[in-house]
């Protein structure tokens, strides 16, 4: 009810929208609008009343709380999912993980303006401070094998590079498995984990982490990481960001799952890769290869030409590029 106010005051924003227009759209009373304008100012929007002319929206706050969410989803591609939200979680995957045990439905997505524990892969961590970046994570219950499960991370991967070079305009590259770069430096990371029996999963979590609105980032971040705002050079509204990546996401997940073919994926994945016919280094626990990547494999796998001529896949790990002026 209050997202379709919102979306009503939103798309009107240069008038006034009566109160017995907001009524009759939503099918409430006149008092009952009252209410639920008060409500839109506690989350932070600006709603100048007038008299006899009725409610204007003056301002939206940069917030993810799914009222601004769906007021900014003019696709509505965020229809049929129920997001849950928090102003401050330890880590959103966590939370999702949680809500995935107790039943959560599939599609559910957890958004949080600040984690005190985000998590990155490989035990790091993942610096996430208060109203500056997105921390989502979607709750996914895929009729899929486990060994399928890291083509999810490379599709959040095309989800996130596609919406960003949209609505920031800037040169954006996926690194396999989990990166979103712009230049060589992380705008995005990507945690996929899950839950599963040896040939079927039970459920998903794919987190992902964007760096939207910083301008700066602690000493020890400065030469790896960057946001949309640094590159972009303007500021973002995270809500439109977080809309765009989930349509974006829910479009790619759905064909695949519906046509299990993943050469879509795999194409896109490569024309986005910066690692691409780059010689790269893959580690992946305690082996280290060498190789020119000649692209990724069905199963989303990287494969590499050894130096010996032979082909070599790694279905994870991490990888970086060296030559003299780049490190990745
Ligand atoms: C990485 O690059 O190492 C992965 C980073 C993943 C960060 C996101 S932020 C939302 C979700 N919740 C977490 O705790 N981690 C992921």
């Amino acid at each position: 009810m209050r997202d379709r106010i919102l979306k009503l005051l939103l798309q009107n924003s240069d008038e006034y929208v009566s109160g017995e227009k907001i009524a009759q759209h939503v099918g409430i009373s006149r008092a009952a609008v009252w209410k639920h304008v008060d409500m839109l100012k506690r989350l932070g929007c600006e709603v100048e009343s007038k008299p006899n002319r009725g409610y204007r929206m003056t301002f939206l706050p940069d917030s993810l709380a799914p009222e601004i969410i769906r007021a900014v989803d003019v696709a509505n591609t965020t229809e049929g999912h129920e997001l849950k939200y928090y102003e401050q979680v330890g880590s959103t995957n966590d939370a999702a993980m949680e809500l995935a045990m107790q039943g959560a439905k599939h599609g559910t997505i957890v958004l949080a303006e600040e984690q005190t524990k985000g998590k990155g892969r490989q035990a790091r961590a993942w610096y996430a401070p208060k109203g500056e970046g997105i921390y989502m994570s979607i709750i996914l219950r895929p009729e899929l094998a486990p060994q399928d499960a890291p083509k999810i991370s490379l599709i959040a991967g095309i989800a996130v590079a596609q919406t960003i070079k949209a609505q920031a305009g800037i040169q954006v590259g996926v690194k396999w498995p989990n990166d979103v770069l712009s230049g060589a430096r992380k705008l995005c990371g990507i945690l996929t984990e899950m839950t599963a029996d040896p040939d079927r999963i039970h459920h998903v979590v794919c987190g992902i982490g964007i760096n939207v609105n910083q301008q700066s980032f602690p000493n020890e971040l400065q030469q790896v990481a960057t946001s949309m705002r640094i590159q972009g050079g303007g500021e973002y509204a995270r809500a439109q960001v977080a809309a765009q990546v989930i349509g974006e996401f829910f479009r790619i997940y759905d064909e695949y799952t519906q046509t299990g073919d993943t050469a879509p994926i795999i194409t896109e994945y490569t024309r986005m890769s910066v690692l691409q016919n780059q010689f790269v280094e893959v580690r992946a626990g305690n082996v280290a290869e060498r190789g020119r990547c000649i692209g990724f494999d069905k199963d989303g796998a990287i494969v590499l030409e050894l130096p010996n001529g032979r082909r070599r896949r790694f279905v994870g790990g991490e990888a970086s590029v060296r030559s003299e002026n780049i490190y990745v």
